[in-house]
């Protein structure tokens, strides 16, 4: 019997301790009600909004960071160098209902990383610390920090830096089992997090490369955190967290069937068309382009079902290559084939295997 998988950070109650990543041009308000529709997600993060925009009033920053009204508990992500922006966007962020407010000291792009914001904090402790101090005084709820393990493998400074974000009152970590100059490369590397398991005494979150109920027990086991953060496994397959839920509260784990995977991707689908902000046909329909390539990687006919989504010109005719996919698996009598693809041990992704997470291609963190 394993433990249960919850905790508190502050007054917010995370249970199950089983996170939604934030993922910029992924985690907007439909994915994230896909997801937390499906149960067994604790917490949902936004995709990071930076401090920079949200400061100077662009509109589309304050429309990344808007929360559902029942979408509880949901951590808003910010970035940023500058404290005073960071801690102004922070009482934004609370004032909009985050439960908590999470700064991203993870993001190795060199857009992000020239302005020495996300991971380039990482090497400027008293400036990560200037932010954690002027956000801390900003906001009454909750501020975490999300972050890689150092700058590179010469620098693999979390422990200092979750540290210090300790001392200036964080309420959790969450640590990605790389480092800056890993960028996606290789394997998350959970083993290393456990140097900052033993350094402090907040909640604990791990990440990356966990794409199975095995891969999340080991995760915790190797790193001894608390809980786990899944990003792009959600969208190999949106049940994981509910999946890794069900193992840790001792229930029998959920294994969706063909039917509902379809019934759940068109109800994105739909979801994506009518909360689109103007023509859903263009919107709408690029988002479903992108997410299709994500939910299909080495599942059987992805490719064709990728093609036909790409030679979509509208929403609906996406829909319709999304069920034609659907009636071909199950013509083709392969009804289990997601679960053979995400469960067996046979088919490894976590060693250089096709079946691999994909390295973000587009977008940069
Ligand atoms: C498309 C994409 C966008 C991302 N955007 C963000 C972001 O906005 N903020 C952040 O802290 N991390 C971001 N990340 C990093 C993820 O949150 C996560 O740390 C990383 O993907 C490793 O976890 P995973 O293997 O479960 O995906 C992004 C990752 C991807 C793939």
């Amino acid at each position: 019997m394993q433990p249960p998988l919850a905790f508190d950070v502050g007054p917010v109650r995370v249970d199950p301790a089983c996170v939604l990543a934030p993922m910029e041009g992924i985690t907007d308000r439909p994915f994230r009600s896909l997801i937390r529709g499906l149960g067994g997600c604790g917490l949902t993060v936004t995709e990071f909004v930076s401090s920079e925009a949200l400061t100077r009033q662009v509109a589309k920053a304050w429309k990344m960071a808007e929360i559902a009204p029942d979408e509880r508990p949901v951590s808003i992500q910010i970035y940023g160098r500058d404290p005073e922006r960071m801690a102004d966007s922070a009482r934004y962020c609370q004032d909009l209902g985050a439960d908590i407010v999470d700064l991203n000291l993870g993001c190795p792009s060199k857009a992000v990383t020239g302005g020495c914001a996300g991971s380039a904090l990482m090497r400027d402790e008293p400036l990560a610390r200037r932010i954690f101090t002027a956000v801390r005084a900003a906001i009454t709820v909750p501020m975490t920090v999300k972050m890689r393990l150092g700058w590179d493998r010469e620098c693999m400074n979390a422990p200092e830096v979750a540290h210090i974000a300790q001392e200036e009152g964080a309420g959790m970590i969450t640590v990605h089992g790389r480092t800056r100059a890993d960028a996606y490369r290789g394997v998350a590397d959970w083993r290393s997090i456990r140097a900052v398991r033993d350094r402090i005494h907040l909640p604990l979150l791990v990440n990356g490369d966990i794409l199975t109920v095995d891969d999340a027990v080991r995760a915790l086991d190797e790193s001894g955190a608390d809980g786990v953060m899944v990003g792009r496994g959600t969208m190999r397959d949106p049940w994981i967290l509910r999946q890794i839920a069900d193992h840790f509260a001792g229930r029998p784990v959920c294994t969706p069937t063909l039917e509902e995977r379809r019934v759940v991707i068109l109800h994105y689908f739909d979801m994506l068309a009518s909360s689109s902000p103007i023509d859903p046909d263009r919107y709408a329909l690029g988002k479903m382009k992108k997410v299709t390539g994500y939910f299909t990687r080495g599942l059987p006919y992805g490719a064709r079902l990728r093609e036909s989504v790409y030679a979509a010109t509208t929403t609906r005719a996406a829909c319709e290559a999304v069920t034609h996919y659907f009636e071909l698996l199950a013509a083709h009598d392969l009804r289990d084939g997601f679960s053979r693809v995400f469960a067996d041990p046979a088919q490894p992704f976590r060693e250089g295997d096709s079946r691999r997470l994909d390295r973000p291609e587009t977008v940069s963190p």
